[in-house]
């Protein structure tokens, strides 16, 4: 066989995502695409904000010697430097361009932390439910999965992360606002954990993933994760605030208070060059630049969301209301999240059972289709959810 073993295991455990995709394109082959509702990518569907195209434009016009050539691994340093500026504004840290690499979205930003400071064998800690790509990013440098439970709320249970601590935890991954249950962590829960890791013999690095952070709702402050964790980097992208998930610009951020700064600096240039990234895209890092004030088209999501949470609240599904991201993440009628998902698939509704993030008895929408599929999806998610609880279909009333 031409595939080593451990990616055809991959390859089998992999995503219940793109299996729904692949179910997708087979039902709008069979139905026709406007009786098919996908929730399952979270591919965003705007266009991305005007001054982000209008800096693109500008950035492909600009010509000269160097402009398309290779440059120092970690990124070029006027970029990085007007990054530091901005994080050292927003969380009082003395940033500079140094604890600053551009990256190739917040992937290869995790990527390139984890093959700097994983040995075979070494643990990270993912927080369930959690993004399923966390399992094989960890692997990809031998590293091994420990996934904790968070509570009901979905908030860490800094309790059961510390029982799960072992001289081999080398780091733990958050992710606020968090994929797939919208959920922001709050600042208590991060100070707690901060406390915690004190206390620990040889505490892990925490890395804190945020490629949601622009995308929040009703005010919803989220807080500045490496103001309250010391030992922090951050794994930040432009994917899915401008809509450009595509093009595959990120950074990673180190903490200034962590006291191995310049030698994990050192270590994620190398990483990040030998991993065949080279540099993240040249000419985005131009654009995050020039356009860093772009604002995201928060609003749409917002609508999407009170569309989608209010009506399933009213045939009955249970959630909690997401904070932030463009997901929602309500548990099913049924204890089989399997299950249920084949009975929204009867009614052409595609979504991502809760156990392919480690957490079953729930389901993840994307709301990356408009509203008009959402409303003319609602029929569907209220018939099936009828059938689940045993009730005839319009026997039901609603006040
Ligand atoms: C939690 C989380 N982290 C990272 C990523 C990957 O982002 P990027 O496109 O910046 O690599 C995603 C994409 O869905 C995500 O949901």
């Amino acid at each position: 066989m031409i595939v080593a073993r451990t990616i055809q295991q991959q390859l089998e455990r992999a995503s219940w995502i793109r299996r729904m995709f692949e179910e997708g394109a087979r039902l709008k082959a069979e139905r026709g695409a406007e009786n098919v509702f996908d929730f399952t990518l979270g591919n965003p569907d705007l266009d991305p904000p005007a001054a982000v195209v209008e800096a693109l434009r500008e950035a492909a016009a600009s010509h000269g010697p160097g402009v398309h050539g290779y440059m120092n691994n970690a990124g070029y340093a006027d970029v990085r430097c007007a990054i530091a500026t901005r994080l050292a504004r927003s969380t009082g840290l003395p940033y500079t361009a140094n604890h600053v690499l551009m990256t190739v979205g917040s992937s290869g930003a995790i990527n390139t932390v984890l093959k700097a400071i994983l040995d075979p064998g070494d643990e990270v800690i993912v927080l369930a439910p959690y993004f399923p790509e966390y399992r094989f990013y960890i692997e990809n440098h031998a590293g091994r999965v420990v996934q904790v439970e968070t509570g009901s709320d979905f908030q860490p249970d800094i309790g059961r992360i510390e029982q799960a601590l072992t001289p081999r935890t080398r780091a733990i991954i958050l992710n606020s606002p968090n994929n797939p249950t919208g959920a922001v962590y709050s600042a208590e829960v991060l100070a707690e954990l901060d406390a915690m890791l004190g206390r620990a013999a040889d505490p892990p690095l925490v890395i804190t993933d945020e490629p949601y952070r622009a995308i929040v709702f009703d005010g919803v402050q989220v807080p500045e994760t490496t103001a309250l964790v010391r030992r922090c980097v951050t794994a930040m992208s432009w994917s899915k605030a401008w809509a450009i998930s595509g093009e595959r610009i990120g950074y990673l951020a180190i903490s200034p208070r962590l006291e191995d700064a310049d030698a994990l600096r050192n270590a994620c240039t190398f990483t990040n060059r030998i991993l065949g990234y080279i540099n993240a895209p040249a000419i985005w890092q131009r654009v995050v630049m020039d356009a860093a004030d772009a604002a995201p088209k928060v609003a749409e999501y917002g609508r999407r969301r009170e569309r989608m949470c209010a009506a399933l609240e009213r045939i009955g599904y249970k959630l909690m209301r997401p904070q932030g991201t463009f997901y929602v993440f309500p548990q099913t009628p049924l204890a089989d999240d399997i299950a249920f998902i084949r009975e929204l698939l009867r009614e052409g509704i595609l979504a991502v059972p809760g156990s392919g993030f480690g957490r079953a008895g729930y389901f993840r929408l994307a709301l990356t289709a408009p509203c008009e599929v959402i409303e003319r999806a609602v029929p569907g998610f209220e018939r099936a959810f009828q059938r689940c609880i045993g009730i005839k279909p319009g026997a039901m009333q609603h006040s």
